[in-house]
């Protein structure tokens, strides 16, 4: 049942090369697979060859050519076993008959909106044929395809086009080859009748490499940005890292229905379609933000992902953390990094610390597990990127450049491990990573102490740094972690302050090495007392408590010269004072009036852009509130204070922040460019303020919901109001939900909002939509835009004392996992929650998940998290 990294061994035969044939029909596709085989060297003769298999009917057998007898081959639920193969090499014909229209699970070969599309990662692939599916077993494919021409005038696989023709009676066929290894995960088919839009890119060494992105009918316009997202990802790869691409082609086809973001498959990317289209009408600025970001992911793949590769599924995080960070970093590259780097750093705090403090925590590398697919995390992919990250911090950019030319060069075509990556680091920097390495092999986010003291006699000033680890599930005991602290000090003017000399830890410039439990580090030669800032840039994935005081933190708000730690500064400042609010320590006026002064010094601050101004004004959500709190939290409380801080800060600036809502306005044609993002997000931020900390703010956003031309600023007035429940919320909904009508990427967007209403009759009118006859039920997308987003994102209602939140989602868990268990599990972990909220609403939520357990019968995926949430 647990699968352990500890069990790892190569396969006792390799697949040399693999020939699939589809015969694609309405009623069923038949797929033919050769797989030339061969017993690697040391397998004992006799040694019997184990294929996985899922959900698979086996038609026929053969083995070089001639039928298998049935003493030959055994096969169950989830394999096919030859007792005893020939010692030598051989071809392995078998033939299975699918039904991709009955696919609901959305793996392997199914079927969406009537085209037929396939994903394999990470175990998928043995949906579809009998295979050796894990992603050590590299081996080159061609795959010939035939299918109806009226259903299926689009023929797409992987690598490139070396054949196609017609067959007669309205059949036609298509044959590509992927000259280049691969694990199966990376297999894909697509099947349908799409339109496209094309382009084209030259490499670097002057190679044409032809463009496609596929597409429902109609929506080949909405396209656009994806494409140039695409350009410019291959030009960034290029320049930033040396990296070309490979094949003659690259294509993407957008499908409705698909269980998460985008799937890199070789050189035949599959999105899901909310990650492809986009229209200022209906996609919001992040909408192209996303796209941007998702289609620079998968495409960074092809090198780090596919060309090298995971040795094991316990390694995921050697491709998606670094590819997350290359994602980051081109993001950064293209738009403004410091607010990319506050956007990710939100996104980690918001989701990943959560996981890392909870039931479901992880190391990065994990060393077990029951099911994959719950690993795909975002402490595998958000942490994972920050453990790159503070690699790229420690060497610097040329060092970094270096270390990943030299993985590039030694890896490449392998199927490799975390330990072979750090290694390319340790021989590139010289540096011992030994340490270091235990990023990736602990769970939990270290916490972080600091203090201070200055001696004005000697001109000394002292940093106290300590780090505590507490136990996650199977991990009672912590190791002390490489943190690498990037810093510096503050004088009183403003003004950095030097230093002469320093001891008691590594300082390397302005990076301190902090390696143990505890440290403290003197520095002489200090002219006046500073104020420290710390862990510039977000340097690494800590929780950091110091004892500066609301004065130091406003100081920093305004002096600090790195950006990101100007807007922490303030972010802790309104924390803390929302968390003591909650638990009954009221904040002080003068409290509120510094903190007011300095978020208006930020707002007319000439220098800072408004992207930036825009984050520096948002005050922490619930969530980050109720996780800085970390126990007997109760949501009604921190949302209580977080209101009630809104208006001591709002009230006697309402007119100035209405003014400066107004002045905004742009009657420019839209564009997703980020200085028109920036200005609409400031603006959007203004008029949540306004709406949660004054009486302006509802009709403001009522009128703004009407003139709005674009989806940004409809969507962002229509669920500001929700939010606050405001009185012209519900018609807001239905204005929406009626000028909308039939756009499913938009109803995704009411079913977002509708969710994160705070109000009591909410849960009524979520079952009300799922009940809706027309409700999509099989849909990824409209599912996780209602239920996760309820779950994640409206803390008030999921985690209500008298368990109707819990109740809602595990019932509908119990519907969808007979469906989808993939999107059933992932909405589940929304109970991850539970340790830090007030015993009534814990009890309430035991009780629903024991429920759930005794009354259904639930997949493995389902299962796992359940069982690791009650396990605590
Ligand atoms: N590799 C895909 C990506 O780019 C995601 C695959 C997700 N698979 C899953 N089973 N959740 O990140
Ligand atoms: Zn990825």
């Amino acid at each position: 049942q647990t699968i352990y990294l500890k069990d790892y061994a190569p396969t006792p035969y390799r697949i040399v090369s693999v020939e699939l044939d589809f015969k694609i029909l309405e009623e069923s596709t038949r797929v033919r697979a050769q797989l030339t085989v061969e017993p690697r060297e040391g397998t004992a003769p006799g040694t019997p060859l184990v294929l996985d298999g899922d959900e698979l009917k086996l038609d026929s057998i053969a083995l070089d050519g001639a039928p298998l007898m049935q003493s030959a081959y055994a096969s169950d639920a989830n394999s096919l076993t030859l007792v005893e193969p020939p010692h030598k090499r051989f071809v392995l014909e078998t033939e299975v008959t699918l039904n991709p229209a009955a696919n609901t699970k959305l793996m392997g070969l199914y079927r969406s909106s009537g085209t037929w599309c396939t994903q394999c990662e990470p175990e998928g692939f043995r949906r579809i044929t009998y295979y050796l599916d894990r992603p050590d077993v590299l081996a080159p494919f061609k795959v010939r395809m035939s299918a109806p021409k009226s259903v299926a005038p689009v023929l797409l696989a992987n690598g490139n086009l070396v054949d196609q023709g017609d067959l007669g009676e309205g059949m036609h066929f298509a044959v590509w080859e992927d000259p280049f290894l691969k694990p199966a995960y990376l297999f894909a088919l697509v099947a349908g009748d799409l339109g496209s839009i094309k382009d084209s890119f030259t490499t670097m060494s002057g190679r044409e490499v032809e463009l496609g992105i596929y597409c429902t009918h109609g929506k080949e316009a909405e396209c656009a940005y994806a494409m140039d997202s695409l350009i410019r990802s291959m030009a960034w790869d290029e320049r930033r890292f040396g990296r070309e691409y490979d094949l003659d082609v690259f294509n993407i086809v957008a499908v409705s229905d698909f269980n998460f973001g985008a799937m890199e498959n070789k050189g035949l990317n599959i999105f899901n379609d909310r990650l492809v289209f986009a229209k200022p009408e209906t996609a919001t600025d992040a909408n192209y933000h996303g796209i941007e970001r998702v289609i620079a992911h998968e495409y960074f793949h092809n090198w780090t992902g596919n060309r090298i590769t995971c040795r094991d599924w316990f390694q995921l995080c050697l491709k998606e953390g670094l590819t997350v960070f290359r994602d980051q970093e081109f993001t950064s590259d293209e738009r403004s990094r410091p607010v990319q780097r506050i956007h990710d750093v939100q996104n980690l705090r918001t989701s990943q610390f959560p996981e890392d403090g909870g039931p479901l925590a992880h190391p990065p590398r994990p060393d077990n597990y029951r099911e994959i697919n719950n690993f795909y995390t975002t402490t595998v992919y958000q942490k994972g990127a920050e453990i790159v990250r503070m690699l790229a911090t420690m060497l610097g950019e040329a060092g970094f450049r270096k270390a990943m030319d030299l993985y590039f060069e030694r890896h490449d075509g392998d199927a490799t491990t975390i330990e072979a990556f750090i290694k390319v680091f340790e021989d590139s920097s010289g540096r011992n990573l030994s340490q270091f390495a235990t990023w990736y092999l602990q769970a939990g986010t270290p916490q972080v102490k600091v203090s201070d003291s200055y001696d004005a006699a000697s001109q000394s000033y002292t940093l106290t740094l300590s780090q505590t680890n507490d136990p996650t599930p199977g991990e009672p005991t912590k190791k002390p972690l490489l943190i690498p602290v990037r810093f510096g000090l503050i004088g009183p003017n403003g003004s950095p302050l030097g230093w002469t000399g320093v001891s008691g830890g590594t300082v390397e410039d302005d990076l301190i090495l902090f390696d143990s439990d505890s440290a403290t580090l003197t520095f002489e030669g200090v002219a006046n007392k500073p104020v420290p800032s710390l862990f510039r840039g977000f340097s690494a994935p800590v929780k950091l408590s110091t004892n500066l005081s609301q004065d130091d933190l406003l100081f920093l708000a305004r002096h600090d010269s790195d950006p990101f730690n100007r807007w922490d500064a303030l972010q802790t400042a309104s924390t803390t004072l929302i968390a003591n609010a909650a638990q009954g320590k009221a904040w002080s006026e003068d409290d509120v009036d510094a903190l007011r002064a300095a978020l208006i010094d930020t707002l007319e601050n000439g220098e800072l852009d408004d992207a930036y101004k825009a984050q520096a004004l948002d005050i922490p959500a619930e969530t980050v509130v109720g996780r800085y709190i970390g126990k007997d939290v109760n949501p009604d409380a921190v949302a209580a204070a977080r209101k009630g801080l809104v208006t001591a800060l709002v009230s006697p600036v309402a007119s100035k922040l209405a003014s400066t809502y107004e002045a905004l306005a742009s009657s420019d044609a839209y564009s997703p460019n980020a200085a028109q993002a920036g200005r609409r997000s400031l603006r959007n931020g203004l008029l949540s303020l306004l709406t949660t900390g004054s009486d302006r703010g509802a009709a403001l956003a009522a009128n703004q919901f009407e003139v709005a031309t674009n989806m940004t600023d409809r969507y962002a007035a229509m669920a500001i109001s929700v939010r606050n429940w405001t009185s012209e919320a519900s018609a807001l909904l239905g204005a929406f939900r009626t000028r909308f009508a039939g756009d499913p990427l938009v109803f995704d967007k009411w079913l977002t909002a509708s969710a994160q209403a705070p109000d009591e009759d909410v849960i009524d009118r979520m079952r009300a939509t799922l009940a809706a006859p027309d409700f999509p039920k099989t849909n990824p997308n409209r599912l996780r835009s209602l239920l996760g987003s309820f779950v994640m994102a409206n803390p008030v209602q999921f985690t209500r004392v008298d368990g109707a939140g819990f109740r809602f989602i595990t019932e509908a868990v119990a519907e969808i996992d007979k469906v989808n268990p993939q999107v059933a599990s992932r909405i589940l972990t929304g109970f991850r929650v539970l340790p830090i909220l007030e015993a009534s609403r814990r009890e309430a939520g035991m009780t629903a998940l024991q429920a759930l357990k005794e009354q259904h019968t639930l997949s493995r995926n389902v299962g796992e998290i359940l069982d690791r949430i009650l396990a605590g």
